[in-house]
């Protein structure tokens, strides 16, 4: 017999389906970064005027192709394949300019071009990832041991060189998978180091973790922390809280290092306590309580981490129980309260926050729809390791 969870992820995937299949062709030269009055936008629209990093180069820019691997996977569906390499080759364009590109091409490029190669074995998309994955190597500071994030901020007088952030958990997974390609252990090497830079620095004693840390760029010394997207320094971002759990998880996943599990247990814990009664994630654990923000995409991205530790067999069963149960709730609610299941949008989770102090607030993201596809083909039994 099913247990419920599939059962319930089945009827889900179902609904992601029916109305993938008539978005994807719509917005089939687009590459969404969220919907604007219920139609994607398009990072790709060369008639608009953006900044180095807002177009083509926009960190979220992988994750409509890796929606569409990853419903390729399941359903060998040819449209999928086929939309998701047009936005695959229109990124090509990054390479050549490469001002504007940053730590994130992990984010662009797994989840597009090396899920491409891993499913069809397409040797252009290969390149890609290989290609992206030496452009974040070369962001690494063997003094301080940690990926360099963003880049000079044009006209501030902010000094970034040290800055290191939970986010970029996610790029070295694009470094991980450079070392098992190529068999030269050096990208995975830097990963490791990151990995543990950020263990040793950025998770507090409760469990929770920092945004940004400063590094002294030429020593490596530790500078201060700031609160980044978060609320307030000392605050705990919620998306940032998913990015260390997921995080951790996955560079257990690749190295099989116990302490990576162990910090990804801690942070798990630490969020699975904080799950509200209904179980809406706000932005930030610490946020007042009105004005009531929410970030969808920090729920998506915990479940994943959620479920992924449920099916670990070095985590003890009473804990993969109550890990399994945190990714349930979170799931359940996104169906139920803050999903657009319609065609009244092309997007799906409707509570989204770029950040606690952005302008905008409870909007679509397409990588909290990425993320939330996900989780439901993980619950399913059916996913591939997109990271
Ligand atoms: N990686 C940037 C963010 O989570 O907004």
């Amino acid at each position: 017999m099913q247990d419920k969870e599939k059962q319930w992820a089945e009827e889900v995937y179902n609904k992601f389906e029916t109305k993938m299949q008539r978005v994807s062709e719509k917005s089939r030269d687009k590459i969404p970064a969220l919907a604007v009055n219920g139609v994607h936008d398009d990072r790709s629209d060369k008639t608009r005027q953006w900044r180095p990093d807002d177009g083509l180069n926009w960190w979220t820019n992988g994750f409509w192709g890796g929606m569409l691997w990853m419903l390729y996977a399941v359903s060998g569906k040819e449209q999928y394949k086929n939309t998701a390499r047009i936005s695959e080759e229109k990124l090509d364009s990054c390479f050549e300019s490469y001002l504007g590109l940053h730590h994130d091409v992990g984010f662009m490029w797994m989840p597009a071009a090396v899920a491409d190669y891993r499913l069809t074995g397409d040797r252009d998309a290969r390149k890609r990832g290989l290609h992206a994955a030496c452009l974040l190597a070369g962001r690494f500071n063997p003094a301080g041991g940690f990926i360099r994030a963003w880049n000079d901020i044009p006209g501030s007088e902010e000094d970034t060189r040290g800055w290191a952030i939970i986010d970029c958990m996610f790029n070295i997974t694009l470094l991980y998978w450079a070392s098992e390609e190529t068999k030269d252990p050096r990208f995975r090497q830097i990963a490791v180091i990151h990995a543990d830079t950020v263990r040793q620095n950025f998770i507090r004693p409760d469990g929770s973790v920092k945004h940004i840390v400063e590094f002294d760029p030429e020593t490596g010394r530790r500078v201060r922390d700031y609160g980044g997207q978060g609320y307030a320094e000392g605050s705990s971002w919620t998306r940032g809280q998913g990015w260390g759990l997921y995080g951790f998880v996955l560079s257990y996943l690749h190295t099989g290092k116990k302490e990576f599990l162990e910090t990804a247990e801690r942070i798990g814990d630490y969020f699975a306590a904080n799950i509200p009664e209904d179980g809406l994630i706000p932005v930030d654990f610490c946020q007042p309580a009105d004005p009531l923000w929410y970030d969808d995409t920090a729920a998506a991205v915990a479940a994943c981490g959620f479920i992924e530790l449920s099916r670990t067999d070095a985590v003890p069963e009473k804990k993969r129980a109550y890990y399994k149960a945190a990714a349930w709730k979170l799931l359940k609610a996104l169906d139920e309260v803050h999903c657009d299941w319609t065609a009244k949008s092309d997007c799906f989770l409707t509570h989204c926050s770029g950040a606690y102090h952005s302008e905008q607030h409870n909007h679509t993201l397409v990588y909290a729809d990425s993320f939330f596809l996900e989780a439901v083909l993980k619950l399913k039994g059916s996913d591939f390791l997109l990271w």
